[in-house]
């Protein structure tokens, strides 16, 4: 039985004054081992609220890295800080990262690879815009972000990490993909991943869904079989996030 990830994907905002504040309201609210609660807020935030969700089940995500190591790539942040930091989840090849900031499929995968390296958990991210959906090619695409972003890494990594479909035009614009539509992409990534590895490996795979998910749609999304929670945005900056790690109650 896969134990659900519901992840809260800060974007841009909260300055570090204003997300220690919001950790300390929703902490209470959202410290929970039923579900896996994830944070994950801007860089300078990260140390303030790592801290502050020291001895709760809340664990801390970044929201990128860069692909190598260490060096000359002014303003880029590595792996290996996050890791020092006490950073365990990062998300990967957002479609916001994608669009604003060039990423590609094959970025994606050497960001991946580099996260394992230094044992931080790839939040990856694939999905559609509107145009592929109306196109008829959403499968495909989301087939071959997947597998790209999977390039080299073995088994037993791929097992523990997570991947979150996020279709770009249910993104920030309140128009959810409905349950069905969600699920149908969710388990076509598991069936990709059984061909990339094997069923053992799909079975245990996380795979969210992330896209206008809020208080009321939630329990509908994550009661699907191959959905295991959500990546959230807008709603994960509101109080609200804790009827949505709490959707079961
Ligand atoms: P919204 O929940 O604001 O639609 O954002 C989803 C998202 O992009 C999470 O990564």
């Amino acid at each position: 039985m896969r134990k659900k990830i519901i992840a809260g994907n800060w974007k841009m905002n909260k300055t570090p004054e204003e997300a220690q504040k919001l950790v300390e309201e929703l902490k209470a609210l959202v410290n929970t081992d039923k579900v896996d609660v994830v944070f994950c807020p801007p860089f300078v935030c990260l140390p303030g609220v790592i801290e502050a969700v020291k001895g709760t089940h809340i664990a801390v995500g970044a929201q990128n890295i860069h692909f190598e190591e260490s060096g000359a790539y002014t303003g880029e942040v590595s792996a290996e800080m996050l890791k020092n930091l006490g950073v365990k989840y990062v998300i990967l090849g957002h479609s916001e990262r994608r669009e604003y900031f060039h990423e590609t499929d094959e970025i994606v995968n050497k960001k991946v690879l580099k996260a394992l390296e230094h044992d931080l958990i790839p939040i990856i991210c694939v999905g559609e815009s509107l145009k592929q959906r109306e196109q008829g090619i959403t499968i495909d695409l989301v087939r071959l972000q997947t597998k790209i972003a999977l390039k080299d890494v073995p088994a037993d990594k791929a097992k523990e990490l997570v991947i979150a479909y996020e279709p770009i035009w249910a993104i920030g614009t309140g128009k959810t993909a409905t349950a069905e539509q969600a699920e149908e992409v969710c388990k076509a990534i598991r069936e990709v991943v059984a061909e990339i590895y094997d069923q053992t490996v799909a079975d245990a795979i996380r795979i969210q869904y992330g896209g206008s998910v809020n208080a009321g749609n939630a329990k509908e999304l994550f009661e699907m079989p191959n959905i295991d929670g959500g990546l959230v945005g807008g709603a994960s900056l509101k109080i609200d996030f804790s009827k949505i790690v709490n959707y079961n109650d």
